[in-house]
C-alpha cells in the first residue's frame, strides 16, 4: 500500500480503504454524508473528499462517542478515533468502530445538501457548498489530476512552461472581446477632445485581460524551441451557451520548426495522453460519471485512447455538409464559418469520433495563421469531438514578414501596434506552429458533464461572477 497522507495525526479515507490489512486504531476526519440511527447503534457515512467512496463508522451504544453521535446530521464535520475492522456488511471492505467522536461543526435541517439527489442547476446556485457532493468531488478531483497530466505530458517531452501575462495591451485573437483593466475613474475620466485619454491610464494605454497567451508564447518558442502555457484566459463575448465561459483555462503549446502536420500530431498525442491518464488515475470517479452522468463514457474514452484521429480539410467538410440529409439552421457554403451544429454533425454523425478539420478560409481565421499556397486558405486546424464540438484550435503561424504585415493590414491590425511581435519575423524567423486546448471543454469531454459551468469551481458567465 502507498500511503499518500503526509500528516501523522489522521489517515485519509482513500488510503484507509486501499489498505490490505487493518491499520488498527486510526483517526479519520471529514463531513457526514448520511446518519442512520437505531436504539443501539449509529451508522455514519464519512467523506473527506479524498475519494468517491465514504467510510462507514459504527458508534455503538455504550461507547464514549454515542451521545455526541446522537446530535449529528448530514453535513456535520467530525473526527473519529476507533478501530479499523473488516466490515461485516456488504458494500465496504473496512469500517471503523468508533471509540471517540469529536464534533467540529454541526448542521441543521436548513443545510441545503440533505441526503437526496440535487439537480446541477440548483447546485450552481450554491457553488460554495457543491464541492461537498459526490458529483462535484469527482469533478474537481479529475480536474486536479488532469492539470497534473498536462504538465507531465509536456515536461516529459522537454517543453518549457512559460507564464504569459494576464494583463496585456494586445488582443491576440483580434475579436475585440477583452475585459478592460483600468484605474481611470469611470465617473470622471480624463478627456482629450471629448474622448477618454487612455494614455493617462495606469499602463499608459488601453489594457485588458488576456484572451490568449499565444503571441507571447511565440516569442518564447523562437528562443526555447518547444514551450507551453497553461493559465486563465478571459473573453467578454456575450454568448450564453453551455460551452462558453468568460473565464476559462487554456493550454497553449508552441513549437519552433513545426508545420501543421506536426501540430496535429502533437495535439492528437496530447489528447490521447490525457484520456489515458484519466482512465488510469481517475478510475473510481470516471466509473461514477459512467453510471450516473453519461452512460457509455468509459467505452468512449477507451476507444479514443486507442484510435487514430481522422482528418478532413475544410473544403471536404463543406462538401460533406452540403450532401448531408440534415436540416441545418445555418446554411452551408464554402467560406462560411462552421457553426456548432455543423461541427457536431461532422464529429458525431460522419466520423463518430475526434476529427481534425484543417485548411480553413483565411477570411474566417485569425491574422497570424500561415497562408497556404492557394492564397485563400490558411494552415489552420480545429479538433472537433462528439458532444463538445471544437475543443482545440490551432495553426501554423505566418513566419514571412511581408506576408504577415499585409495580412495584418487586411485584418485591420496596425503592424506598428505589434512591432515586438513582428521582430521575431524580422530577426531569426522560423516556421512554427501551436494550438490551444480549452481545459474546461476537455473536462466536459472526459467527465461527460454537459455544462461548462459545472467543471470549473466558480464559473464566470455573462451576468454572473458570484462567489
Ligand atoms: O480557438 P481559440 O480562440 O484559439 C486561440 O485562442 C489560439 N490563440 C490558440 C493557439 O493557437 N495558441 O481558443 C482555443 C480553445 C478552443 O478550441 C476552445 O476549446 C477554448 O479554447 N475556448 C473556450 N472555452 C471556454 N469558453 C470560451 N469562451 C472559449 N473560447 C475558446
Ligand atoms: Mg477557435
Amino acid at each position: 500500500m502507498t500511503i499518500t497522507d503526509w500528516r501523522g495525526d489522521r489517515i485519509r479515507v482513500s488510503s484507509l480503504l486501499q489498505a490490505d490489512e487493518t491499520l488498527g486504531e486510526v483517526c479519520v476526519r471529514g463531513w457526514l454524508r448520511s446518519v442512520r440511527r437505531s436504539k443501539e447503534v449509529v451508522f455514519l457515512a464519512l467523506s473527506d473528499g479524498s475519494c468517491h467512496a465514504t467510510l462507514q463508522v459504527v458508534v455503538a451504544q455504550g461507547s464514549p462517542g454515542f451521545d455526541a453521535a446522537g446530535e449529528l446530521g448530514t453535513g456535520a464535520c467530525v473526527g473519529i478515533r476507533g478501530e479499523m475492522v473488516a466490515s461485516p456488511g456488504g458494500g465496504q471492505r473496512w469500517e471503523i468502530q468508533a471509540r471517540e467522536v469529536t464534533v467540529y461543526g454541526l448542521t441543521d435541517e436548513a443545510y441545503p445538501l440533505q441526503k437526496k439527489r440535487h439537480g446541477f442547476e440548483f447546485l450552481r446556485s450554491i457553488a460554495h457548498l457543491r464541492p461537498r457532493t459526490n458529483a462535484f468531488g469527482a469533478i474537481f478531483r479529475v480536474r486536479s489530476s488532469m492539470a497534473h497530466a498536462v504538465h507531465a505530458f509536456f515536461q516529459e517531452r522537454g517543453f518549457v512552461y512559460v507564464h504569459t501575462p494576464i494583463i496585456t495591451t494586445n488582443d491576440c485573437e483580434g475579436a475585440g472581446e477583452m475585459f478592460r483593466v483600468s484605474t481611470i475613474n469611470p465617473e470622471n475620466p480624463p478627456l482629450v477632445d471629448g474622448k477618454v485619454a487612455w494614455h493617462e491610464d495606469f499602463f499608459g494605454s488601453k489594457a485588458g485581460l488576456t484572451v490568449s497567451g499565444q503571441l507571447q508564447g511565440e516569442l518564447f518558442a523562437t528562443a526555447l524551441s518547444d514551450i507551453y502555457t497553461f493559465g486563465p484566459t478571459f473573453r467578454a463575448e456575450n454568448s450564453n451557451t453551455s460551452r462558453h465561459a468568460s473565464e476559462f483555462w487554456m493550454i497553449e503549446p508552441e513549437m519552433a520548426f513545426a508545420d501543421l502536420d506536426l501540430n496535429c500530431q502533437l495535439a492528437e498525442q496530447f489528447f490521447r495522453y490525457l484520456v489515458t491518464y484519466a482512465l488510469e488515475h481517475c478510475a473510481e470517479d470516471l466509473a461514477f460519471f459512467d453510471q450516473f452522468v453519461a452512460p457509455g463514457l468509459l467505452e468512449k474514452l477507451e476507444a479514443v485512447s486507442n484510435a487514430d484521429f481522422q482528418r478532413m480539410s475544410y473544403s471536404e467538410a463543406i462538401t460533406c455538409l452540403m450532401k448531408a440529409e440534415h436540416d441545418f439552421t445555418f446554411p452551408v457554403e464554402w467560406g462560411c464559418d462552421l457553426q456548432s451544429e455543423h461541427e457536431r454533425y461532422l464529429t458525431e454523425q460522419v466520423v463518430a469520433g475526434p476529427l481534425f478539420v484543417t485548411d480553413y478560409p483565411a477570411a474566417i481565421k485569425a491574422f497570424y495563421m500561415r497562408n497556404n499556397d492557394d492564397e485563400r486558405t490558411v494552415a489552420a486546424m480545429d479538433l472537433l469531438v462528439p458532444k463538445v464540438g471544437e475543443i482545440i484550435g490551432g495553426s501554423q503561424r505566418e513566419e514571412r514578414l511581408p506576408v504577415l504585415e499585409k495580412k495584418m493590414r487586411d485584418f485591420g491590425v496596425e503592424p506598428k501596434s505589434l512591432d515586438w511581435y513582428l521582430d521575431t519575423r524580422r530577426w531569426g524567423s522560423c516556421p512554427h506552429a501551436g494550438f490551444g486546448l480549452g481545459f474546461e471543454r476537455f473536462l466536459m469531454y472526459v467527465t461527460g458533464m454537459e455544462n461548462i459551468r459545472d467543471v470549473i469551481p466558480f464559473p464566470r458567465t455573462p451576468g454572473n461572477a458570484r462567489f
